[in-house]
């Protein structure tokens, strides 16, 4: 696999207009941008020369990008190279803070990055690795049970055909070991639903890039350590490009305190609304923005202002459960692989 990279081809920010349109009343303040990728937020939010940003990112390589920043804004740009799970060791007055960002998924750059391996095109050993990682989809494909991996392909891909596709894998495997090529062959030979617009590849690399980079995790716990973060008043902002990052997001934007767990028991308990919702429904980009930017069709914007402190996460972590077991059977890679 080479590893040269094109740099900057230009990552089209989605739903910019509505983001600016959101958190500009909020008056000049801190911001932090949680996903920094090319700075195309950052870069929006600094036009005000009031504005700072605290960016964070898991891929190295944006540090480049980060150090231009760092040069054009002085000390209005902080950059971080941290998961945003980790959002609450950033040091800063929480009282400062006026919106936390997430505009998740990866950046046009790192899909066309060969060396990362997001895109099905990829040739050679399977990666996906966005950065800070502790093993690549090498090692999910070659080392993982049938069983586990039709887990990951059904529950992060949504994908009907788990089953069968994860025997395949394990079949072909006691033959040699798999790259990104033999997968794609793999998937290939199956009989998926012909009328779909997607390639037959997609759910399948999908589910692999959020298994590898515990990308379910690290939402749950980057948005409770931000609603920790912030103060009252503060609002989290969040773009999501798949059902299940959009299903974390809404639940946690509803979540509230003390909810009884059976309708059977008296409510003795108050509920505690967490956050304001000036928007039930999600935000999504128009159709001229998407006939600009093909990707951008899958974005939903939720977003909410925090009203309430709160500590227990407990219901809220427990709904989504089973996804972060899922994720936890990387523990089986490091017994076999690593250890
Ligand atoms: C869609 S891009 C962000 C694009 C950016 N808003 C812009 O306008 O250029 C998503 C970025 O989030 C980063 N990322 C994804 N998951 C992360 C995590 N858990 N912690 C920190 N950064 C993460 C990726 O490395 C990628 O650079």
């Amino acid at each position: 696999m080479s590893a040269t990279v094109k740099p900057e081809k230009e990552h089209f920010s989605v739903l910019l207009n509505e983001l600016v349109s959101i958190i500009s009343p909020l008056y000049s303040g801190t911001f932090i941008d949680c996903t920094f990728g090319q700075g195309g937020v950052s870069k929006k939010i600094l036009e005000n020369p009031n504005n700072k940003i605290i960016a964070l990112d898991r891929d190295k390589k944006t540090i480049i990008k980060a150090n231009n920043f760092k040069e054009k804004y002085k000390d209005r740009f902080v950059f971080k190279n941290i998961k945003f799970s980790q959002i609450n060791e950033v040091k800063i007055e929480k009282k400062d803070i006026k919106a936390v960002i997430f505009d998740l998924g990866y950046s046009l750059n790192q899909i066309l990055d060969p060396e990362k391996g997001l895109s099905f095109n990829s040739k050679g050993k399977l990666n996906m690795k966005l950065g800070l990682n502790e093993f690549s989809a090498h090692e999910v494909i070659n080392c993982l049970e049938s069983k586990d991996l039709e887990k990951i392909f059904r529950y992060f891909g949504e994908e009907k055909k788990a089953k069968i596709i994860s025997k395949k894998i394990f079949e072909s495997r006691k033959k040699k070991i798999l790259k990104t090529e033999d997968l794609v062959d793999i998937l290939n030979k199956i009989n998926f639903n012909k009328k779909s617009k997607i390639h037959n590849a997609t759910k399948i690399f999908q589910s692999l890039r959020i298994f590898v980079n515990r990308e379910i995790s690290e939402l749950i716990f980057g948005l409770i350590n931000s609603f920790k973060m912030l103060p009252i008043g503060g609002v989290i902002v969040a773009i999501s490009f798949h059902s299940i990052e959009d299903k974390i997001i809404k639940s946690f934007f509803k979540f509230s305190e003390n909810k009884n767990s059976s309708r059977y028991l008296p409510n003795t308990k108050k509920n505690t609304q967490l956050f304001q919702l000036l928007h039930r429904k999600p935000i999504v980009p128009s159709r001229k923005e998407i006939e600009l930017n093909k990707p951008s069709r899958s974005a939903k914007l939720r977003y909410a202002v925090k009203i309430n402190h709160e500590q227990n996460f407990n219901e809220f972590i427990n709904i989504f459960k089973h996804l972060i077991e899922i994720e936890n059977l990387s523990k089986k890679i490091w017994k076999k692989y690593f250890l």
